[in-house]
């Protein structure tokens, strides 16, 4: 888990030719929002979208959300202007670029490179710009931890179900649901923690992908508790009312956040005061493995806005709800 976490709970694709989504988008609930030239764009229209996207950039009023723009691939005619023009013309007002269909770390390493060259240009802070890459058919999976190592850039690894399920010829329309007739549990299991697990040993975001059908919201609902559950830390959104839904899914619940609080500051006074490694919190163990947990589920707690109300006040000796010596001490205390 990144010292400093930042919310990706909901991540917003708009379509950078259509200039009325561009508007509205601001007014959203996104944690992140990102500008797309790519498959959201028809070729004909992909270099008025650019000019849009520069433009809605400069405007501002993004609030504190992150603002990425996802340019066309790394092979494509429109990948290098799409990142010259916007990085260059966008300066501080863009976090990230994704990055799609990545199937080779040296797509990374390019725009690692041309990140670094328009910095150097226009006198950007070195490194400032992340990258989100996303992981998307056969070639990028097989290649997944190549690609998580390939530039400090690097902020997240993205699924991307859609052209995943179309590389290895998935038999279903129904883009992040499951399809009919499989008789496992999870088809996406293998790809989402392939991924998770890659992002995580290179200290990245992991986030899932769209779900199309916008009027399933129970269906959405699931597939993000999914994932949330998993430990990804958040889902795109193709449509202003997925957001709500979303968010919901990867906040933790309150109980959660509020016992993952209470483990921390339990964990700190157990090995500072009285350097134990293991100790009872209310009727639960906790040692340095809870704390790690506890790390997490408190940091995404604390980056969607939740507040605790408990904290944490050691038994004192000798009191009735002291344990047995060799066990630990402490509880949580009331409202505070
Ligand atoms: C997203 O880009 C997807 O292919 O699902
Ligand atoms: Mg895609």
């Amino acid at each position: 888990m990144p010292e400093e976490y930042r919310s990706r709970r909901s991540c917003l694709a708009v379509p950078g030719s259509s200039q009325r989504f561009l508007d509205k988008a601001r007014g959203l609930a996104a944690d992140e929002v990102f500008l797309d030239l790519e498959d959201a764009v028809a070729p004909a229209a992909k270099e008025a979208a650019r000019r849009n996207v520069i433009a809605a950039l400069n405007a501002g009023g993004w609030g504190g959300r992150l603002v990425a723009v996802r340019v066309n691939d790394a092979t494509t005619r429109w990948a290098y202007r799409d990142v010259a023009e916007v990085v260059a013309a966008a300066r501080r007002g863009l976090d990230a670029i994704i990055l799609p269909k990545v199937t080779d770390p040296g797509h990374v390493v390019w725009l690692d490179l041309m990140l670094g060259q328009i910095e150097q240009d226009t006198g950007g802070e070195p490194g400032r710009i992340g990258i989100e890459a996303q992981i998307e058919d056969a070639r990028g999976l097989a290649r997944v931890d190549e690609i998580a190592a390939a530039s400090p850039r690097l902020r997240a690894l993205v699924f991307g179900p859609a052209d995943f399920m179309a590389s290895v010829g998935m038999r279903s329309l129904r883009v992040g649901a499951q399809p009919a007739g499989y008789v496992g549990s999870d088809a996406y299991h293998y790809p989402l923690l392939r991924i998770l697990v890659a992002a995580r040993g290179h200290g990245l975001a992991a986030i899932d992908g769209p779900y199309l059908a916008i009027g399933d919201l129970d269906g959405l609902a699931e597939a993000a508790a999914s994932t949330a559950a998993l430990g990804y830390d958040g889902k795109w959104v193709l449509h202003p009312g997925q957001i709500d839904v979303v968010n919901q899914a990867f906040t933790p619940g309150q109980d959660d956040y509020e016992r993952a609080e209470l483990i921390l500051d339990a964990y700190r006074y157990f090995t500072t005061e009285q350097h134990r490694g293991a100790a009872m919190l209310g009727d639960e163990m906790i040692d340095e493995a809870s704390r790690k947990l506890a790390l997490a589920v408190a940091a995404k707690g604390r980056a969607a806005g939740l507040r605790r109300s408990q904290r944490f006040e050691p038994v004192p000796e000798g009191s009735a709800e002291h344990p047995p010596p060799g066990e630990g001490l402490g509880q949580p205390a009331g409202q505070g």
